[in-house]
């Protein structure tokens, strides 16, 4: 069963400030990443401005099976699509796609939100790939309206992609959030526009494009987190917390400070 989640206007402010405070995290950590910072050290970045502001990362100890995410926050770098576990032995190399993905808890709600960034010299291809990954992210965004499908929101996205050539990642997808990090109803980046429920006034939603220059397959490393493309090409990845209003999609995650 697949359904949407109404919020009250009290849940919808909540939900807001987690995503503002989610927002501010993601822009201090994507403001350190330079050539010669270790991901762990990028981590600790964002482990520490959680701290300040109060909240907490949704990320560390989250649990799937038998597995423990082990890190603040998910940061994938270049083949890596997403999940990535941050390690004192990687630093961030020139030309590197360094994938940011951050999940707090604020006084019991959650803000989700995820940017790739590259450092230079930016190839050709990277600017490309990460450019078409955030349009596609907005072009997803502006179906998030009420009485319209989560298939139409899906099927915007893939179109995006697929003929500007690229690929959707299909092993994971969007999601609704508030409470919990991962709720109801899924949010494929791919499908066709009549699956899903319909949207509401009042729904807030993760909607996350994972974009591959290569083909869309990926594989778990060892570490049992760690998603990276099975061709080893580039992969980005972009992510807001919304809400469904009368008035249109308001973006949460979108940093003010
Ligand atoms: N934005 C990611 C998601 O929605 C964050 C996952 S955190 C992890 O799946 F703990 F599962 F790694
Ligand atoms: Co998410």
């Amino acid at each position: 069963m697949s359904r949407v989640i109404v919020r009250s206007r009290q849940e919808t402010d909540k939900i807001r400030e987690a995503c503002r405070v989610a927002a501010d995290v993601l822009e201090h950590m994507a403001q350190n990443v330079r050539i010669g910072i270790s991901t762990h050290e990028l981590d600790q970045v964002a482990g520490k401005r959680m701290a300040q502001l109060g909240a907490e990362s949704a990320c560390l100890n989250y649990r799937a099976g038998s597995k423990v995410f082990p890190c603040h926050t998910c940061i994938s770098v270049n083949e890596e699509v997403v999940h990535g576990v941050a390690s004192l032995r990687r630093t961030v190399l020139a030309g590197d796609v360094v994938s940011l993905d951050v999940v707090v808890r604020y006084k019991g709600y959650i803000g989700d939100n995820a940017r790739t960034v590259i450092v230079d010299p930016i190839s050709e291809e990277a600017a490309f790939l990460v450019q078409t990954t955030r349009e596609a992210l907005h072009h997803g965004i502006s179906f998030a309206k009420v009485g319209n499908r989560i298939g139409q929101i899906s099927n915007a996205i893939q179109q995006y992609i697929e003929s500007r050539n690229l690929s959707i990642v299909r092993n994971f997808v969007g999601h609704g959030v508030g409470k919990d990090m991962h709720e109801e109803p899924q949010i494929p980046n791919f499908g066709r526009k009549n699956e899903g429920p319909r949207l509401k006034d009042g729904v807030t939603l993760a909607i996350e494009p994972m974009v591959n220059l290569g083909s869309h397959e990926v594989d778990i490393q060892p570490d049992g987190w760690t998603a990276v493309t099975r061709d080893r090409k580039l992969s980005a990845h972009f992510e807001h917390t919304i809400l469904v209003t009368r008035s249109g999609p308001e973006i949460l995650t979108i940093c003010k400070n």
